[in-house]
């Protein structure tokens, strides 16, 4: 049997699981009602770093939750965040940036089924993900473990991975909420966000997969959100999340994320990680006592934890596939997800009959996976260099560059060449080394090593046949991109990536991956660019709803590779777009798509709305679904589209709702945002809305024609968000607190002791073959901690010694020595 029809077969019992789970509530209800105090509020703070804690008398055991999104990462000795101590060996799965590509909810179920089967079998109750931020920037280190700049697309992928994951009875949560888009002063940001863009971007994508598959936990994020931390955010974590949303599971802090405990907890914070904290939950029993915090709010949290562990401790089924079937369904993944970006007088595939020079040591050493908290130990690792050898290709290898140092080696590069004049082909693999882009830094410019650019320079003038196969999470700039005659992107492809490279450079497979993301010529053309980062504390979202494609296509700007752009050892014909109207603004849109070329292959079809003349400015166009058929040569399917209300609406701030303009809407049959293939104009009738908005979008006009560059005047971004932007810089002489960073008081005796003996216990973790990344993350993370999140550092830290660390920073040294000395 096809290893698809296996994994789908197994996520059937998904709903039959789901109806079990409803019965979970009342027991927890019943068990909650018979703890103490205590008890209750001891539950609201973790066990340790990846358990919870449970209530022994009650028969209550503690539970594990842990990393994820990509595979599992179990630690086996001590713990971190990090992902610097070593795991249980797992399949590591291409990361989503590439499974994104793959615009295949089918696919990503099955991961799911995978990643939920290997959490049975490690006894693991709630996988960390899937991460459902966008891409607001290609600067973000992180964006590896995002799925896409689009709101629709991430969406539709996390609820399919969560599907899966939960079919097996184990959990995932939901990452990282909300408008958490950049790694520079992660746990301390304010994204400062207009409340249209809010919704229409950075919401819609959580929405989707918590309406769509009810994730058993959400997790928030570490920034501010227009000045209130996420894990005190009551707007975004009870009213829209569960009053709007129906989001019935438990929000859980990012690990260290907790701003003010008790306000958490009214706000809709429930569980906190790492633990324990008894400061926070003696807080929460003080607050209940006087009467500041009701014991109805509090039970309700330790109701939501209950459930949570009650879900996790029902018995499971046996996991049916092992690590070898996952490790092919790695591969399938691999295959769908990479992209075929260029390929001059069908280069690709090869005959497998050429002589061909392999070029670049990530042939041989692969970067298949991003640093931090998401690193898998994978349980079988494969290259492309020696799948090529194995599928029979005759295969010469030249290093080209060193990883370990990046820097341009021209004895290296002479080699490649000699090499590469003698062959028919030269394969150059190249990218993004670790250190390059990682959880905890951003990016400092889009382009790859020089030592990768130079060497493709040279290869591609010694050898008209030149492959470049790229690896990398994120968008880079290609320098070369008009001399080489080929270009495969593989993303971070997994553990199976070598494999699933060989295939499609063999035409074993046919690439089908689409971009979920723009690839800009140049940094400068992203709209978000000159806010990115933002000054001290305050990022500045700018660009408002313009965010990737809906700039680019906006304002006609020309990527290196647009959204939704993937080629194929095929071609495709489509005709017959039919739209049909359900009414209440429903359609259903079909047309047919006919390989019209010589080989089998997928396409994936994408269908956008444009609305013609709006009064209330928008993209030119946005995604609203997308349908994937594979096709044998000469056959022809029919993809089916549904369009609702939303497909149509924008979200209205004064009517506080989803409205919709009068007029006319084009519905478009696209193969990539900048390539339309049918079209049909329909009509709308409008709620009239709009109206309330007119008045305040007149003068937006930097909005309503969106510049090239892209610049937006104060003014303009101060009447749009509704008030004046913080410029988040610290003023002088102001006073430290709780939320200062290590960086922000290093001047200050405390902060330098601070500082010294938090780089020895880190060098302590730090061992020789420890890679560099993670010791530069570790560094980045350290000074970008603030003081109050140093409770996540273990030994159960109170919150007096955090007060203690504040007085002293401020020059209280009498007070501040007192509060230290003090006993709990
Ligand atoms: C990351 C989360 C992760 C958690 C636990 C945090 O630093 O932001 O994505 O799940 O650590 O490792």
């Amino acid at each position: 049997m096809p290893i698809g029809i296996l994994f789908a077969d197994r996520a059937e019992k998904l709903k039959e699981k789901q109806v079990i789970n409803m019965n979970n509530r009342d027991q927890a209800q019943q068990l909650v009602s018979q703890m103490t105090l205590e008890e209750k509020a001891g539950l609201c703070s973790g066990k340790n770093f990846w358990q919870l804690k449970g209530v022994e008398r009650l028969g209550l055991e503690p539970i594990m939750v842990t990393d994820g999104p990509h595979g599992l990462r179990k630690q086996a000795g001590s713990a971190d965040h990090l992902g610097l101590s070593q795991s249980v060996p797992a399949t590591s799965f291409p990361t989503a940036s590439a499974s994104a590509c793959s615009f295949d909810r089918d696919l990503l179920r099955r991961m799911g089924v995978a990643l939920g089967e290997k959490c049975v079998s490690e006894n693991v109750a709630v996988i960390l993900g899937p991460g459902a931020n966008i891409k607001r920037s290609p600067m973000c280190g992180r964006n590896f473990e995002y799925f896409s700049e689009d709101p629709y697309l991430t969406g539709e992928m996390a609820a399919a991975l969560i599907d899966g994951v939960q079919s097996q009875g184990v959990g995932t949560s939901l990452k990282h909420y909300a408008v958490n888009n950049q790694e520079k002063r992660r746990m301390t940001s304010d994204s400062v966000v207009d409340e249209r863009t809010l919704r229409e971007i950075y919401l819609t994508g959580f929405e989707k997969a918590v309406r769509q598959s009810q994730p058993w936990t959400v997790m928030c994020s570490y920034n501010k959100i227009n000045g209130t931390y996420a894990s005190d955010h009551e707007e975004l974590l009870t009213r829209i999340l569960r009053d709007e949303w129906g989001f019935e599971g438990l929000v859980v802090s990012d690990w260290g994320a907790v701003n003010a405990r008790v306000a958490g907890v009214r706000a809709g914070m429930d569980l906190q990680m790492p633990g324990p904290d008894n400061s926070s939950d003696e807080a929460i029993v003080e607050a209940v006592r006087s009467g500041d915090l009701s014991e109805t709010d509090l039970d309700r949290v330790a109701v939501r934890i209950t459930e949570l562990i009650l879900k996790g401790q029902a018995g499971k089924d046996n996991p049916v596939h092992s690590d070898s079937d996952h490790n092919m369904l790695a591969a399938e993944i691999a295959r769908q997800s990479a992209v075929l970006l260029k390929n001059d007088k069908g280069l690709l595939p090869l005959n497998g009959d050429e002589r061909v020079a392999v070029i670049g040591q990530m042939a041989q050493t692969p970067r298949y996976q991003g640093a931090g908290s998401s690193r898998i130990n994978p349980a079988y690792l494969d290259n492309a260099l020696d799948a090529l050898k194995a599928d029979g290709v005759q295969v010469d290898y030249a290093q080209g560059y060193n990883l370990s140092d990046n820097a341009v080696d021209e004895k290296k590069i002479d080699e490649a060449c000699q090499l590469a004049a003698n062959c028919d082909v030269a394969i150059v693999f190249a990218g993004l080394p670790d250190a390059y882009e990682s959880e905890g830094f951003d990016r400092t410019d889009l382009a790859m090593p020089e030592s990768h650019d130079r060497l493709i320079e040279a290869v591609t003038a010694v050898n008209s046949k030149t492959i470049v196969v790229l690896q990398c999470g994120a968008p880079v700039v290609m320098p070369w991109q008009e001399r080489v005659a080929a270009i495969l992107i593989m993303y971070l492809g997994g553990q199976a990536g070598g494999q699933a490279t060989s295939d499609l450079l063999l035409g074993k497979a046919n690439p089908s991956g689409k971009l979920a993301e723009t690839f800009p010529q140049k940094l400068e053309d992203c709209p978000s660019t000159p806010w990115f980062g933002g000054e001290g504390n305050a990022v500045h979202y700018r660009e408002g709803l313009y965010v990737g494609y809906r700039y680019f296509d906006t304002a006609k700007v020309k990527p290196a590779f647009p959204f939704g752009f993937g080629l194929s050892y095929t071609t495709f014909d489509y005709s017959d777009l039919t739209v049909e109207s359900l009414g209440s603004y429903k359609f259903r849109v079909s047309a047919n798509i006919t390989n019209d070329g010589q080989v089998a292959g997928s396409e994936i079809a994408q269908l956008y709305v444009r609305c013609k003349a709006p009064a209330v400015f928008r993209a030119d166009k946005a995604l609203k679904g997308f349908a994937k058929v594979h096709l044998e040569p000469g056959e022809t399917g029919t993809v089916t589209f549904e369009l609702d209300q939303r497909s149509f609406a924008y979200y209205n701030t004064k009517a506080k709702g989803w409205c919709i303009e009068g007029g006319d809407y084009e519905i478009l049959l696209a193969q990539s945002s900048d390539t339309v293939r049918l079209s049909e104009t329909i009509q709308l009738d409008g709620d009239g809305q709009e109206q309330l908005l007119l008045a305040d979008y007149k003068d937006l006009t930097d909005y309503r024609k969106p510049s090239v560059p892209f610049k937006v005047r104060d003014a303009q971004f101060e009447q749009l968000l509704g008030r004046t932007p913080p410029d988040g810089i610290r003023k002088p002489g102001e006073a430290y607190t709780v939320n200062s960073t290590l960086s922000d008081i290093q001047k200050t005796l405390i902060g330098k002791y601070l500082l010294s003996q938090a780089k020895k216990q880190t060098a302590g973790m730090i061992g020789e073959d420890t890679d560099p990344t993670q010791a530069l993350m570790m560094e980045a993370v350290l000074m970008e901690m603030p003081i109050r999140a140093m409770k996540m550092t273990g030994g159960n830290v109170s919150d007096r010694q955090l007060e203690a660390i504040v007085d002293l920073a401020n020059g209280h040294v009498v007070r501040g020595l007192r509060k230290a000395l003090t006993k709990d």
